[in-house]
């Protein structure tokens, strides 16, 4: 989602969610303030996200909201672009091991759909399009989107966990981003881990000094890395949900390559002293603010990546970094220009239309006010030492 796409709001400033919307965050509510309760008063940040986000049917992702375009909350390259897939398909057949793809968090399926279309025009099709996707309600949304390919959904598997032995090539666009994260505080030298309470009907933030090793740990090691210390309060976050999900994915990994694309900094940029009030956005009818303790389960609520992390995670998980470049950089690498170039004809008003849509779409993916520079794409590769595409012009791994 393109946080840089939507409206800043202040929290006062939002749209009014509908009745049916209301009823159903204060059914969460509820269902939070007995979690707090249980949990003896307060419970983490990143408890309270993973329920907001993915509590069964009560959760943002789990229930039957409209989230993506312009009904929704925000959009994502996939769903601005069909370039975006059909760059995508490029980078798969470039690998050599493209016989099987596995996408994770598939979101409404347009882009599996994309990737296939693209991959048949190629006769590269892969055997399987596996799908892992948490949400019921959006693999029943990805299955009517492949449906209205009826030739190639045969291909399509939805898995209910992470295969064993994987080997192919895995792509995820915008899932890390909505992964559950620890938010701190680094305040006069003490580090505080975020809890949310529920107090007089709204949930409010309370800190306590933590005694997490794995949270302790890291905070020192961004005090020595990064500019963080050198403000007085700091508060940021951490996203330990998605490093604990990349080693676990590199353990179902025979021979592969991991394709991740997402909005982050590498680490210096993601903990720079300015930058002293964390990323975490929220999403609501396209307008962005910094409130998740609203709109509970009727709002995204993300962060930002950070990249340096996710290369620690995989080499830890014994993958490699085999390429790390802007979406901009990326996209052109895999020849987006030349792919807006054929399919131009020109010849008719509406070909030309089509031709003026589809350069404002390619601006709007590569422009570094855009999605261009934020979003950042990862490869990273298991048992995989062949070709691969994306990286060749530009590559910024030294910045990790
Ligand atoms: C922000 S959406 C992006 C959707 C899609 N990739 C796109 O670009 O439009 C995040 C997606 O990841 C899914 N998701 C989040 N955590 C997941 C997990 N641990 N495993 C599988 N899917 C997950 C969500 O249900 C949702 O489909």
């Amino acid at each position: 989602m393109s946080s840089s796409h939507a409206n800043s709001a202040k929290s006062g400033d939002l749209p009014l969610p509908n009745d049916e919307a209301k009823a159903h965050s204060l059914r969460l509510v509820k269902q939070l303030q007995d979690q707090i309760d249980s949990a003896g008063g307060q419970i983490s940040f990143e408890a309270y996200m993973q329920s907001a986000l993915f509590m069964p049917e009560l959760g943002y992702y789990r229930c039957g909201t409209e989230k993506f375009g312009a009904l929704g909350d925000f959009i994502t390259a996939p769903e601005i672009s069909a370039l975006f897939a059909q760059s995508l398909a490029q980078f798969i057949k470039s690998t050599g091991i493209g016989s099987a793809v596995l996408e994770v968090g598939a979101g409404t399926g347009l882009m599996a759909k994309g990737i296939l279309q693209a991959l048949d025009k190629q006769s590269a099709l892969p055997d399987t399009y596996y799908i892992l996707e948490l949400s019921a309600e959006l693999r029943e949304r990805q299955r009517q989107t492949l449906s209205l390919i009826p030739n190639l959904l045969d291909r399509v598997k939805w898995l209910d966990r992470l295969p064993d032995d994987f080997c192919g090539v895995v792509v995820a666009n915008e899932l890390l981003d909505a992964m559950p994260v620890t938010r701190f505080r680094l305040s006069d030298e003490k580090i505080f881990e975020q809890q949310v309470i529920f107090n007089n009907g709204v949930f409010e933030y309370r800190y306590i000094e933590t005694a997490k090793a794995r949270l302790l740990a890291r905070v020192e090691e961004l005090k020595q890395q990064t500019s963080i210390g050198e403000v007085s309060e700091y508060l940021s976050e951490i996203n330990f949900i998605a490093e604990d999900w990349l080693k676990s994915l590199a353990g179902h990994l025979s021979s592969a390559v991991v394709l991740l694309i997402d909005y982050g900094y590498p680490r210096s940029a993601y903990y720079h002293a300015q930058r002293n009030m964390g990323t975490l956005m929220c999403h609501f009818q396209h307008r962005a603010h910094p409130d998740p303790l609203i709109l509970t389960g009727i709002q995204d609520i993300t962060a930002f990546i950070d990249f340096t992390a996710m290369a620690d995670a995989a080499l830890e998980a014994d993958m490699e970094v085999r390429g790390f470049a802007t979406q901009a950089h990326f996209l052109l690498n895999l020849g987006l220009l030349d792919m807006l170039d054929s399919n131009k004809t020109e010849t008719t008003q509406e070909d030309l239309i089509e031709f003026l849509k589809s350069s404002g779409e390619v601006k709007r993916l590569t422009l570094p006010g855009e999605m261009g520079e934020t979003f950042k794409v990862m490869a990273l590769a298991k048992n995989y030492a062949g070709e691969m595409s994306g990286f060749e012009q530009y590559d910024i791994r030294h910045l990790l």
